[in-house]
């Protein structure tokens, strides 16, 4: 059997991973700045996510949600306590697309109503309702076609309102940050109106933190930096550090009734070694300041590089923009930096994610890397 060939792929085999860097199946060693899709949160192979993976496959790997996993409620009280939504419910799944797929489902559930607002550029994953709220037709089928969806320009309220006032939107979905996108985000007053548009027209608002969750960009979750309160909050990719796992973050008001969800994989306890693992990692080594100090240093840094025109995004979630498209300049990263980067739907933004452990000297890395390539 051959594989089903839906993924380009650059010519590079990792076998092997430690900290901000992964090495091939030649011992070529490469400096990871993009985590494999923002995931890699705590660092690649992190002796206290190894020893709470390896104990817990010791003891018990899987068993259904149908029998007691204290594990659950152990990281139910450590991510709220850590991420400050301690008021909030917590139902684990096993990726983005299946947050945001359970998020959606509980807004219709909740107001009864089914259309839903989403953003341009947006990226939600590619399940049903996830994917007709991604504003990308390619990757929606004729199947998708049949959910109600409105694509909206970031931070223009007055068109939100105008949607929410006819009445039948049951919820608003945005990213923290975008990611797939490039990195554009709304502004704190736009974060402000809609969280008011959405609580006078009863519509939840799902702020999807799946990338921009798990002090990726300085605080806990993306929309703390503009103090407001979702509804919904959706998290995955970093939360396992590489172990599939997601979860919706669910307002007290939302009430919970047996078979509402489910799932048979969500929240085995693998997925709860690794989540622990990861919030303790991010507490004890005090990762949300780390990241906002080597943020600061980037930003520094990266002005000696006279190709790049702006910088977008937070944290440890950035989009370097050129006024070329950077295909050839991510290739050339790879095959004679070794350095990983990231793309996204704006051709020339090179998009950076990686691990939140990165050191100053590993951004120095990076920055005279490109340097290099840019100025020879
Ligand atoms: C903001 C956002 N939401 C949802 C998803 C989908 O996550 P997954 O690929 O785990 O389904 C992604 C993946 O890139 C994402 O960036």
């Amino acid at each position: 059997m051959e594989l089903f060939d839906v993924y380009p792929l650059y010519n590079v085999t990792p076998v092997k991973a430690e900290g901000v860097y992964v090495w091939d199946d030649k011992n070529v060693k490469y400096l990871d700045m993009y985590g494999g899709h923002g995931v890699i949160s705590i660092g690649h192979s992190h002796p206290i996510y190894l020893a709470s993976l390896s104990n817990q496959l010791k003891h018990i790997g899987f068993y259904s949600n149908a029998v007691q996993n204290p594990l659950q409620q152990q990281l139910a009280k450590k991510l709220g306590a850590l991420s400050g939504c301690e008021d909030y419910k917590l139902f684990l799944c096993n990726s983005g697309a299946e947050a945001n797929e359970n998020a959606l489902k509980l807004a219709s559930f909740k107001t009864k109503k089914q259309r839903v607002i989403a953003f341009k550029n947006a990226f939600h994953g590619r399940t049903s309702a996830a994917v007709a709220a991604t504003d990308n037709d390619k990757i929606n089928a004729p199947i998708n076609k049949q959910q109600e969806v409105t694509f909206l320009p970031l931070n223009n309220i007055d068109l939100v309102k105008m949607e929410l006032e006819k009445g039948d939107v049951a919820a608003v979905i945005i990213e923290g940050i975008q990611g797939v996108g490039g990195l554009d985000e709304g502004s704190t007053t736009f974060f402000k109106a809609l969280q008011k548009v959405c609580l006078d027209n009863n519509a939840l608002l799902i702020l999807d933190e799946i990338q921009s969750g798990y002090g990726r960009t300085g605080a806990f979750f993306a929309f703390q930096h503009h103090k407001i309160q979702p509804d919904i909050i959706t998290v995955a990719k970093g939360m396992g550090n590489g172990f599939p796992v997601g979860g919706v973050l669910i307002a007290n008001n939302i009430e919970a009734t047996y078979g509402m969800l489910g799932t048979t994989f969500g929240g085995n306890h693998l997925a709860c070694a690794a989540s622990l693992a990861v919030l303790e990692v991010i507490k004890s080594e005090d990762l949300l300041a780390h990241v906002n100090e080597v943020y600061q240093y980037f930003l520094e840094q990266i002005k000696s590089v006279s190709q790049v025109k702006k910088v977008k995004g937070k944290g440890l979630m950035l989009g370097v923009e050129f006024d070329f498209e950077v295909g050839t300049l991510r290739k050339r990263l790879i095959y004679e930096k070794h350095i990983f980067t990231g793309g996204s739907s704006n051709k020339n933004l090179l998009r950076i994610l990686p691990p939140l452990t990165v050191t100053k000297a590993q951004i120095n890395q990076f920055v005279n890397a490109l340097k290099s390539l840019l100025n020879e």
